[in-house]
């Protein structure tokens, strides 16, 4: 198996991160992973947001559960991560989730060949219209016409997690 195979197959969703930076560099090495995702008719219109500010990633995770049912307030803070990459594309795109889930795998797979754990918080894409969401969004930098559809929280995980079966059908007509 090579090393991208390998690397695939390794990646798994992270929920317990360590106290612990990623360097500039790898977050830099990581969101230009995400920009060389393909895109519909390669339009691009999609936008990488690295957020490491912490009053404002406190500002996201404090705002979305004000507007989702069944939320536990006290618990939610994109599980203590402090390094969001959130990809989000024009509002009016009917094809910018499809564009941005690429780009978010791409995130996931680069982060975990450099030892970094991910997770895919799903929240932001119902919520980007609430005004205190909107509101940390754009002091984020996200543009006032897109619509957030991932948010990839990224940090060093606890521990390596090395179980978990997949067991999608893979079928052949051959
Ligand atoms: C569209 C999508 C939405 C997801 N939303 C969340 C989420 O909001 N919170 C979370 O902890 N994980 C979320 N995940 C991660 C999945 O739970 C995870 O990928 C799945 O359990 C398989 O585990 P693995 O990533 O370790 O292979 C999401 C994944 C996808 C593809």
């Amino acid at each position: 198996m090579n090393a991208v195979i390998e690397n695939i197959l390794a990646r798994r969703s992270y929920r317990a991160l360590a106290d612990k930076k990623i360097e500039k560099a790898d977050l830099e090495l990581i969101a230009k992973a995400g920009q060389y995702a393909p895109s519909a008719m390669n339009r691009q219109t999609f936008q990488i947001t690295v957020v490491t500010n912490e009053e404002v990633i406190k500002k996201l995770y404090t705002a979305i559960p004000k507007y989702m049912e069944g939320i536990d307030a006290s618990k939610y803070n994109f599980y203590g991560s402090k390094h969001l990459m959130i990809v989000s594309d024009l509002a009016s795109s009917e094809i910018g989730q499809m564009d941005c889930a690429c780009v978010a795998e791409n995130i996931f797979l680069a982060a975990e060949s450099l030892g970094i754990g991910s997770v895919w918080v799903n929240q932001l894409r119902n919520t980007s219209d609430g005004e205190e969401v909107r509101a940390a969004m754009t002091e984020a930098g996200i543009p006032a016409d897109h619509r957030a559809w991932v948010i990839c929280a990224l940090g060093y995980p606890v521990e390596k997690i090395t179980h978990k079966e997949k067991t999608a059908k893979i079928h052949f007509c051959e």
